[in-house]
């Protein structure tokens, strides 16, 4: 088979590296991809958001499976278009990716379907947001509706964040069209864990748990970024709780979607708050995230290309998907300023002292070649990951690895998964 893969970031990489294991496939080519997985694939300079040229590749080539790594592409329709061409393609449909694409919408489907989540309001006037805010009690959460990198969203501590936070998002437009509406909603306490599954829009197949760390600074503190960290298994993800998340979030949330006319093919990536009246719903994603792609499928023992084909055909119920029992836990190295503004083009050293290491894997992400050499190109630099046989094994390894790797003004979060070990 040939597979056609697109986006350039570590979630890339890391389902790259996967599907690259298939007996199945016999050649991968990424659009439009990056250094680290040029050693893995045949790097196409197309952009991931030119949807026409995307499709004359994939018909010229006779790819037989594209897999779209981002949300915006699913989002402006990448799907549609290549099923009109009669294309395989694994991700949801555009009127599906809505649920990525407007927090407006995926919060009142919750609602309406009586799913958990934090109480909310959404407000598409500058005053009444602010006067909305006034009458409320801090902490509070403000979110802007549309796409936003992961860092429309602010967990303000007092009422005054959370004003500018509304400046920012209506008033300064940081988000453009995306901050036309807010989510205003209610601060949610306890354990974050993402859970992501397969769902053909009948069936449903989760994935192993794994937990994202938002915020820039150790002790989650600062911004929140597109995610720092990553590690899985959650401990405190019990059978018990996953069959409260399962009876009351993702079999309903999947179901709600094909009441709504908007049947769900693809990944669906639930970010959960477990708090102490039980699961509750933060976000949905509509692909895997990044980077918990990086640690779910360092865990994912079997071959993913039928688990995606399944997906497509509809035939999930004929697949089993088996995992590794060991850790894995993931460093993101990012670039001095991020998730601010920062300078590109700084040579990276210590990558050739990880090449060949068991149990670790450094996936690119802002990474890109300049006459033979690996300088970065974007926020999140580097991915290293480790398996090991428990959280704290792999968190040693990582970081260990993480060490050997320098670039001017690199820096990386020193307390990933420590929650999971205290
Ligand atoms: P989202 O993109 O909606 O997942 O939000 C990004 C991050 O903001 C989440 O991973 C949480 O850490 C935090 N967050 C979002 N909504 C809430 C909430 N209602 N209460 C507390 N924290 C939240
Ligand atoms: N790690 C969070 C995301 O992929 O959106």
């Amino acid at each position: 088979m040939k597979v056609l893969v697109i986006g350039s970031g570590g979630r890339e990489h890391s389902l790259v590296w996967k599907i690259a294991q298939s007996p199945l496939v016999s050649k991968i080519f990424c659009a439009p991809g990056n250094p680290g997985i040029s050693e893995l694939a045949e790097c196409v300079d197309i952009a991931a958001d030119q949807t026409g040229r995307l499709c004359k590749f994939a018909v010229k080539e006779n790819i037989d499976l594209t897999v779209v790594g981002p949300e915006a592409p699913l989002v402006d329709g990448i799907v549609d278009t290549f099923n009109k061409y009669k294309l395989k393609v694994f991700g949801p449909d555009k009127k599906a990716a809505i649920l990525e694409d407007s927090k407006v919408f995926s919060k009142c489907l919750l609602k309406k379907h009586g799913i958990p989540t934090a109480d909310f309001k959404c407000i598409d006037d500058y005053q009444y947001a602010r006067s909305y805010i006034l009458s409320r009690e801090a902490p509070i959460v403000v979110k802007a509706d549309g796409l936003s990198k992961g860092k429309g969203v602010f967990v303000c501590k007092t009422t005054d964040e959370a004003l500018h936070a509304i400046d920012s998002i209506m008033k300064d437009k940081v988000f453009g069209s995306a901050g036309n509406q807010v989510v205003i909603e209610e601060c949610l306490i306890g354990e974050e864990i993402s859970l992501l599954a397969f769902t053909d829009g009948r069936n449903i197949v989760a994935m192993e748990s794994s937990q994202d760390h938002k915020t820039v600074f150790d002790g989650d503190k600062g911004p929140n970024t597109g995610g720092m960290g990553a590690y899985s298994p959650v401990p405190i993800m019990t059978s018990e709780l996953y069959l409260r998340i399962e009876r009351d979030i993702l079999v309903p949330t999947v179901h709600a979607m094909n009441r709504e006319g908007r049947p769900y093919k693809g990944v669906i990536y639930i970010g959960l708050m477990i708090t102490s009246s039980g699961p509750m719903v933060l976000e949905f994603n509509v692909r895997f995230g990044d980077p918990e792609a990086q640690v779910i499928l360092s865990r994912m023992k079997s071959d993913i290309v039928p688990i995606m084909l399944a997906t497509i055909s509809g035939e999930l119920d004929k697949v089993d998907l088996e995992w590794f029992p060991e850790a894995s836990v993931c460093v993101v190295i990012a670039s001095g300023g991020y998730p601010g503004s920062y300078d590109k083009g700084k040579g990276i050293t210590g990558l050739d002292l990880l090449n060949d290491q068991d149990g670790i894997s450094v996936f690119h992400a802002g990474t890109k070649s300049v006459d033979g050499k690996i300088v970065t190109n974007g926020g999140r630099v580097l991915n290293v990951v480790a398996c090991g046989e428990d959280i704290e094994a792999a968190q040693k390894k990582v970081y260990e690895a993480v060490s050997k790797i320098s670039f001017d003004g690199a820096h990386y979060r020193r307390d990933i998964a420590s929650k999971a070990i205290t």
